[in-house]
């Protein structure tokens, strides 16, 4: 599941893999470890050589229970520091950076090995796992994602959240290395007006339709699923 922040992936992903019995990876926690190791290591984040040279010794270790995700560097437990604000206003610079991307995707590849996970992200569709039996693209607009992401966080107004979630994915879907784009075959998912009950089963409904006898892999969906409205 690919989208932009506030998009319900998080929320969605852990829902689908429950109801499924599935593994569950975040991987958007993996880069936010990465930005946390080199904020504690006081790497210049202005210098991507630097990023680059450092990016190969963080040990970043990620549970996957959906009930319980967990995140470790160096043995660690950074699942709280991880989400605040200074690791958000940084990670866009961080995950830019081919070498942190590439390290991060290898080790995401080793997790999600023969499969049977849900695997959240910017890049899981086009780059980590093109060959995924349902590629979704969660989207919403702006002013959804950031009333979302508004109620989870103290402290800031919803016009505040938006503006940092523009910059923020401006940044995600502009690098060089691996940007924000939905993946051919992916079935995009507004959740614009569903609540996360709606979006989950929508998504179930993908997989059932995907395993069942008429499921026809690879074949591009875009257009097809794309508006849901509540009724
Ligand atoms: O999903 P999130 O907001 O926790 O992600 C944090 C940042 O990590 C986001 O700004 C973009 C980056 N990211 C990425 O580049 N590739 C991914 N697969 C996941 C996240």
């Amino acid at each position: 599941m690919d989208g932009p922040s506030g998009s319900g992936k998080s929320s969605a992903s852990r829902g689908v893999a429950k109801a499924l019995g599935l593994r569950y990876l975040d991987t958007g926690a993996m880069y936010r470890a990465m930005t946390w190791w080199m904020l504690r290591h006081g790497v210049d984040l202005a210098d991507s050589d630097a990023i680059a040279v450092r990016a190969v010794e963080p040990e970043i270790v990620s549970g996957t229970d959906p009930e319980g995700p967990t995140i470790h560097v160096d043995g660690v437990d950074v699942a709280s520091p991880i989400r605040e604000a200074e690791v958000t206003a940084s990670v866009s610079v961080v995950a830019a950076v081919p070498e942190v991307r590439s390290r991060l995707v290898a080790l995401q590849r080793e997790i999600i090995g023969a499969g049977d996970i849900v695997v959240e992200g910017r890049d899981i569709g086009t780059v980590v796992a093109p060959d995924a039996t349902l590629k979704v693209y969660l989207t919403a607009s702006a002013e959804a994602r950031a009333r979302r992401r508004h109620a989870e966080l103290a402290g800031t107004t919803v016009e505040a959240q938006q503006a940092a979630m523009a910059t923020r994915d401006r940044l995600d879907s502009t690098r060089r290395a691996d940007p924000l784009s939905m993946a051919a075959g992916a079935v995009e998912l507004d959740t614009t007006a569903l609540n996360l009950e709606e979006v989950i089963a929508e998504v179930l409904r993908l997989v059932e339709e995907r395993r069942g006898p008429a499921a026809k892999s690879g074949e591009p969906r875009r257009g097809r699923d794309h508006t849901y409205e509540r009724t």
